[in-house]
């Protein structure tokens, strides 16, 4: 079938749902909804045999739900109805959650439902819940829902009509205003949790408005209200009962509107008192021969000392006596390459990108050429660009069923890109291969990337799973009869590819065209990443996305 995707952006669950359906022999196009005439041009153009929209934020145009099957994929159970549904989950404690797919009709939320697939809630951001539990559940219900397409058109199957509950409309500040002196740190956090990733929570800080984000209970008391101290790159602030620690914020109306670590958003905070960074985004165990290296930046972004200080932790690791080391990542992401916000928020956002691109290439150097232990990446969560191919410079790359690789760097602005993906790619895909997966842009989910050679193995689809997977193997890699052979076999490798070409030699390539996008005339890297961090909503589909706007394209006309 020809489904197009008809969403606000080509966000986790849309690019996750885009995967999904391509392996399961759909046709697929994506429009932005920009405005409702484009979103007629576009149907025209496709001629869809359903429009899904798992993305939303503006109803779909009347013309077009009314000729034609439109799916829009809400976040919340049977009945629910609103833009906040999961926000609202959240806020109200909801021990279940859930995904509804439902068709588009006048009513907002209220037409008839085709699937739903309800989950556990966990206490987790919202951000997270989207990622996980909601994008598993949606994947469940638009399969099935579409597979009931051909039936629905034949008059054998009719969507289910349901009671309407009344709309709920969009969280307002006002409602998760967190109130210092009365609130506990369990209704703080959640306040916070129903409003991360975005809009963040509206509070003061040292009297400057600011949004909270990325919150953690802190093991102290102080007075209700008051900031108690900084801990790592966030501020430590006293609840009703106890502390949180507030990682990131964002200040409107500043220079620097976007979410940065809590520390540099308001430097103030460095007057502070000091206190211990309880829950650092690096952390590395040991069991049986093998080394674990955590690494849960927030968003998977890893700035300039972010790479430095994993670097370090990873010659610490290297260091050890043991067998193996896995690059566990974080939950949510594997990594998303450069921090893009902190390039922004710095002086010279050119030499900063300088600065962190060749960080980023240290860590990776260090990881290819380690000849001590056979070394694994474990992908618990996404990864995109660099953050791909970091994942790369391991000997083994095994991912959770159901991640989403994005292992190219066009999509912002051009970028060539480094991370020694020239050499890291081609070694999997061979030149073709490679140069094919850099220009198609596209994500990749689990399935096609084991197929393709990208990833080695694709493991249990849930997180307990998975971690219990990796661990299993990870242990029998480090005890396996074969180990020591695997080792030489592993240096031999790295001595013939080195002596074909250095290292060097491919990351000096690298950076001389990362050097153009830094500091070239083309300006498409700084602009595509300003739109990036401030979020600057599209005004138009990319090509590489939007199918029915390739040249020639022609719908087929027989059905
Ligand atoms: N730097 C800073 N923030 C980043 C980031 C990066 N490299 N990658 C992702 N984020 C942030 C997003 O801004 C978003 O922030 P929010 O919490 O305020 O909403 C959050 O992480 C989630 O990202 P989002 O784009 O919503 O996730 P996704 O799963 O829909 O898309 C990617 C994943 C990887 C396709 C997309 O995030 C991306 O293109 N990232 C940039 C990758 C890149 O170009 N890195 C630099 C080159 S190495």
């Amino acid at each position: 079938m020809r489904l197009l995707l008809l969403t606000h952006a080509f966000n986790s669950l849309t690019q996750r749902l885009y995967v999904e359906l391509t392996e399961a022999g759909h046709e697929l196009s994506v429009e932005f909804d920009i405005n409702d005439a484009v979103t007629r041009e576009a149907v025209e153009l496709f001629r869809p045999h359903l429009i899904l929209a798992p993305y939303l934020r503006r109803p779909i145009p009347e013309n077009v739900w009314r000729r034609q099957v439109c799916l829009v994929v809400h976040p919340g159970i049977v009945g629910d109805r609103g833009p906040s549904a999961l926000d609202r989950a959240i806020l109200q404690d909801e021990r279940e959650w859930g995904v509804t797919v439902l068709q588009a009709e006048a009513e907002l939320d209220a037409g008839p439902v085709w699937a739903t697939a309800n989950f556990p809630m966990r206490q987790a951001t919202k951000s997270s819940l989207y990622r996980n539990e909601v994008t598993e559940a949606a994947v469940g219900a638009v399969l099935e829902a579409v597979a009931r397409l051909t039936d629905y058109r034949a008059g054998r199957w009719q969507p289910t009509r349901v009671a309407q509950r009344p709309l709920r409309p969009l969280v307002q500040d006002a409602e998760r205003a967190i109130t210092w002196s009365r609130d506990d740190t369990a209704s703080v956090l959640r306040k916070i949790a129903s409003a991360d990733g975005s809009p963040g929570v509206a509070d003061s800080l040292l009297g400057h408005p600011c949004r909270l984000f990325d919150a953690r209970a802190y093991p102290a008391t102080g007075r209700p209200g008051e900031l108690l101290g900084r801990a790592g790159a966030g501020i430590v602030r006293a609840t009703a009962d106890g502390a949180v620690h507030i990682g990131h914020l964002r200040r409107p109306a500043t220079p620097l509107p976007f979410k940065l670590p809590a520390l540099l958003a308001l430097p103030e905070a460095a007057e502070l008192p000091e206190l211990p960074e309880l829950d650092p985004p690096i952390r590395y165990e040991e069991a049986d021969a093998v080394g674990y290296l955590h690494f849960d930046f927030y968003n998977g972004a890893m700035g300039s000392a972010a790479c430095a200080a994993l670097l370090e932790a990873y010659e610490r690791a290297r260091a050890r006596p043991t067998r193996v080391i896995v690059l566990m990542g974080g939950t949510d992401f594997f990594s998303n390459g450069m921090d893009l916000n902190l390039i922004e928020a710095a002086e010279s956002p050119a030499d900063e990108s300088w600065r962190n691109i060749n960080a980023m290439d240290d860590l990776c150097r260090a990881i290819i050429e380690t000849d001590s232990q056979l070394t694994v990446s474990a992908l618990q969560g996404n990864a995109g660009a660099g953050g791909a191919f970091l994942a790369l410079a391991a000997d083994e790359v095994w991912v959770r069923k159901g991640v989403v690789l994005n292992p190219h760097y066009k999509n912002m602005g051009n970028l060539y890109g480094s991370e020694y993906w020239t050499y890291l790619l081609p070694r999997r895909l061979g030149p073709d291969g490679a140069r094919q997966l850099m220009q198609r842009r596209l994500p990749l989910g689990s399935a096609a990337a084991l197929r393709m050679g990208v990833v080695d193995d694709c493991l249990a689809p849930d997180h307990a799973g998975f971690l219990h997977a990796v661990r299993l193997r990870a242990t029998a890699l480090a005890h396996a009869p074969d180990h020591a052979t695997r080792l030489q076999l592993k240096r031999k490798r790295r001595t013939s590819d080195e002596a074909a070409k250095p290292l060097a030699a491919y990351r000096s390539e690298e950076l001389a065209r990362m050097q153009r996008n830094f500091y070239g005339f083309d300006v498409s890297y700084h602009v595509a990443r300003q739109r990036f961090v401030h979020k600057t909503p599209h005004s138009w589909t990319p090509r590489h996305l939007a199918r029915h706007r390739e040249i020639g394209w022609q719908a087929p006309t027989d059905d």
